[in-house]
């Protein structure tokens, strides 16, 4: 299977190099020129917690250059989706599928619009992964990885097993689901009480199990989610806060996506995470003071970079 992930962050770094340690036939693809020659001539560097490190050369190279694939990985930040999702139909072959590793809600429809929805996947990671600088990253959360079929998919399957598979082949937890809409909101769940609350106390996933009121903060923040999503029809099973214990327990080293994205001065995911669990609960009629809140915060922050002092 030719696999291409799409995007040189954190996560596209981590699955290409592992993919590629794995011996499959996996390329890098990015939009920046002169960031993929540096990257050809560095390689991804992996370091993990227990102080291993790992240099890999997988292929890298801009959309048109990396041939018709069966697998695009679709792994950039949410925000830049409707622009990566531009060059899907240059890089999927015929009958290739698409496969949206990404944060938060609303990356599937965009990419939908271009390529259309029959042949998308959609998978959920729970990886803690540390971008530490370009082409280097810090594995720091082995997680599961959830793959399933969308509504208006027609990958089949089988087909579902064998990306399973592959992903299984390089190292990666990975189990198929029926119910991935279900599994998207679980993780957006997640990620709306750990992500903002990282990123404005600028602090590791774990430290928010010592600190009560960002914890109740992070708490709200997810239950709120979790009624949006129920009065939306999406059932999801467990106690939100017991989700959230155990992922910040699991990742408790790892900085959130959200803080290191505030940390390099780029814009967040804020508006695919509790941006739409506020917009969705708006259109239910459910009230989300505290999505609300953190969404008004992190624009905040982003807007308030140029005027730091200290
Ligand atoms: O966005 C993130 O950082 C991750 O989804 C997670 C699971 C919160 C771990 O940091």
């Amino acid at each position: 299977m030719k696999v291409a992930v799409l995007g040189p962050g954190a996560l596209g770094c981590l699955m290409a190099a592992l993919f590629r340690e794995a011996g499959a036939d996996v390329s890098l693809v990015d939009y920046r020129p002169e960031r993929v020659a540096r990257l050809r001539l560095q390689g991804i560097q992996v370091h993990t917690l227990e102080g291993g490190r790992l240099v890999i050369k997988a292929p890298i190279g801009l959309g048109p250059e990396v041939g018709p694939c069966d697998l695009t990985i679709v792994a950039v930040k949410a925000y830049q989706t409707e622009t990566a999702a531009r060059t899907l139909p240059g890089l999927m072959s015929q009958g290739g599928m698409a496969l949206t590793l990404q944060n938060g809600l609303g990356n599937l429809e965009s990419i939908a619009r271009i390529v259309g929805p029959e042949r998308l996947l959609a998978g959920v990671g729970l990886l803690g992964v540390t971008r530490q600088d370009e082409g280097r990253i810090i594995y720091a959360g082995r997680g599961i990885i959830y793959i399933g079929a969308p509504s208006g998919s027609r990958v089949s399957r089988g087909e579902v097993a064998a990306v399973v598979n592959l992903f299984r082949r390089a190292g990666l937890s990975c189990q198929p689901r029926e119910d991935i809409q279900a599994v998207l909101w679980e993780k957006l769940v997640i990620n709306v009480g750990i992500n903002p609350l990282t990123a404005l106390l600028r602090v590791p996933n774990g430290v928010l199990l010592q600190l009560p009121e960002a914890w109740e903060v992070a708490v709200a923040a997810a239950q709120e989610a979790q009624t949006v999503a129920q009065a939306a029809g999406i059932t999801l099973s467990g106690d939100p806060a017991a989700r959230l214990r155990q992922v910040c327990t699991d990742t408790a080293a790892n900085r959130s996506s959200m803080l290191q994205d505030i940390l390099a001065g780029r814009p967040t995911e804020i508006e695919a995470l509790n941006a739409q669990v506020a917009t969705q609960g708006r259109a239910l009629g459910l009230p989300t003071p505290v999505n609300d809140l953190l969404t008004r915060l992190l624009r905040a922050a982003a807007q308030s970079a140029p005027f730091k002092v200290g």
